[in-house]
């Protein structure tokens, strides 16, 4: 049988995380993340999923110092980053900079050590080469802070608030793991050959890349200043609409209804910053592309996802655009390494069949 894009097709049996895409669910390692996720920290949130249950004090305070210690970049990383074009994107700067940490360490099977040495080191990367791109020098990571208060410390150069860590943390753990998606599942192929972590991360972060996956949040900040004003979310959602455009932050493969992702969100983005007027302006156009996607999509039941709110939340941190991708990257990487341990524990090499519709001559 032949399904485009594999859609509804069941490529691996898992524990890590659940989709009730009907009922706007996901669930981690058996807990619904809705209301959880606004509790945990990154580190109790990456244990979670690589382990299946929530740390005991003892356990997140040894993750916690192994995240820590596992930040820094080794001198091939930095002399790699630094000879890339400086136009080259982020993530392209990400895919090649954690290939440059491939060795001898990485060899089969993966570990939930090197999981967290990838983990740890990702948003270091990314401080570290925007710090040559705007020409600032660069901040070590702070051994004080957190993982997320850390990111936002290397790449703003000051201890963020709660508030904002706040935000961010809610945003990197309800976006670290999601079933089936693209990435994991080419995370998933890679290592399904018994090739090494490095090099399923590798494959995943290539995936990640594309605008239909990871890019969205771009594109969401892109409509929200076209719109610019509530007074012209009709007209401009209408004009998109019209000319065949899909409106970025819209729409999901598996949900059908509200993403809860999306609702824990916006519930945090309230609850940290009240209102201000580019979140009104938000929640005026998620209202508006609802209903006008009703009438022009009937059927199709097409809601906010995720990276509606999560543009939001970026720009309450002012996080520059070409970012937003790279820390989605930055929290998927907990669940592309949950994914590629759980697949080596079991491993099959995938090999699905393609159907030959050419000529035969
Ligand atoms: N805006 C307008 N129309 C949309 C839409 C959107 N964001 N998303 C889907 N549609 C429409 C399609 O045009 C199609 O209409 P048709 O039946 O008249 O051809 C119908 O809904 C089904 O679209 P399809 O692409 O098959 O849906 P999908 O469930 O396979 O696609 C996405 C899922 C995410 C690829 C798609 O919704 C999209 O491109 N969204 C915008 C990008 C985005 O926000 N990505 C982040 C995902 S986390």
């Amino acid at each position: 049988m032949y399904q485009q894009g594999l859609k509804g097709i069941v490529a691996a049996q898992t524990k890590i995380s659940h989709i009730d895409g009907e009922k706007g669910i996901l669930i981690y390692r058996g807990r619904e993340i809705r209301g959880l996720a606004e509790r945990l920290s990154f580190e109790e949130g990456a244990f979670l999923l690589w382990r299946g249950y929530l740390p005991n004090a003892e356990e997140l305070q040894e993750i916690k110092t192994q995240l820590l210690q596992n930040r820094g970049l080794t001198q091939t990383m930095t002399t790699v980053i630094s000879s890339l074009p400086e136009e080259m994107d982020m993530m392209s700067v990400l895919r090649t900079a954690i290939s440059a940490e491939g060795s001898a360490v990485y060899s089969w099977k993966p570990s939930v050590d090197q999981a967290i040495r990838l983990t740890a080191v990702i948003p270091t990367i990314i401080a570290y080469r925007s710090s040559l791109i705007s020409k600032r020098p660069f901040l070590e990571p702070n051994k004080k802070l957190g993982h997320a208060a850390n990111y936002l410390y290397m790449l703003t150069g000051s201890t963020p608030s709660k508030a904002v860590v706040n935000a961010l943390e809610t945003y990197m753990i309800l976006t670290m793991e999601h079933g089936m998606n693209a990435s994991a599942f080419s995370a998933r192929v890679t290592a399904s050959t018994e090739s090494d972590l490095v090099s399923a991360i590798t494959s995943a972060i290539g995936t990640m890349k594309g605008p239909l996956h990871g890019g969205a949040p771009s594109g969401v900040i892109d409509l929200l200043e076209e719109i610019g004003t509530p007074d012209r979310a009709e007209s401009v959602i209408r004009e998109k609409l019209q000319k065949g455009e899909k409106l970025m932050g819209f729409g999901h493969r598996v949900y059908k209804t509200h993403d809860p992702r999306a609702i824990a969100l916006r519930n945090k983005l309230m609850e940290e910053s009240g209102a201000d007027s580019s979140l009104d302006l938000a929640l005026h156009v998620e209202e508006t592309a609802i209903e006008v996607l009703k009438e022009v999509k009937p059927g199709r039941a097409l809601y906010t996802n995720v990276e509606f709110y999560a543009a939001a939340i970026m720009k309450s941190i002012n996080l520059q655009a070409e970012l937003f991708t790279p820390t989605f990257t930055a929290s998927r990487i907990v669940g592309w390494t949950a994914h590629v341990l759980e697949q080596a524990e079991n491993n099959v090499i995938f090999r699905p069949q393609s159907e030959y519709v050419g000529e035969i001559l």
